[in-house]
């Protein structure tokens, strides 16, 4: 068993609100990222997944295939949008990257197996800022 691990970019903008909370409310917990016009950010993504290596191609998975998966289930997705406001999962969950881990988790899991297992979802916000999601547990 191996693990196996391809990056991916994206840059997005995004904010912090919470509809039934009051602006002051939301002021006081978000502060800056509670602004409604949203900022920007400049996501790094880290999809690693687990497998046995093939003894003829000496791969876990197809690499292509793999690039291909990313670019369509998440940049092609994500990739200069608004988080909140262009991306179905958002518009009524928080795009924490927290919940963008999840979300990505969600599209993938199913789309990268037989061929391997999904085992981990890496998103950075910033690059001292980033969260791991392992799926249910
Ligand atoms: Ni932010």
């Amino acid at each position: 068993m191996i693990l196996l691990t391809r990056r991916a970019e994206w840059s997005a903008s995004h904010y912090y609100w919470v509809d039934s909370w009051s602006e002051a409310q939301n002021r006081e917990r978000f502060g800056k990222c509670a602004n409604r016009n949203g900022h920007g950010h400049n996501y790094v993504l880290d999809v690693t997944v687990r497998g046995n290596v093939d003894p003829q191609t000496g791969f876990v998975v197809d690499l292509k295939w793999l690039k291909d998966v990313l670019e369509r289930e998440v940049i092609a997705v994500f990739d200069h949008r608004h988080l909140n406001l262009e991306v179905p999962e958002f518009r009524t969950l928080m795009p924490t990257t927290e919940n963008i881990a999840i979300a990505i988790w969600r599209r993938l899991a199913d789309k990268v197996s037989p061929a391997a297992t999904l085992h981990q979802v890496r998103v950075y916000e910033t690059p001292d800022l980033f969260a791991d999601y392992y799926g249910e547990a």
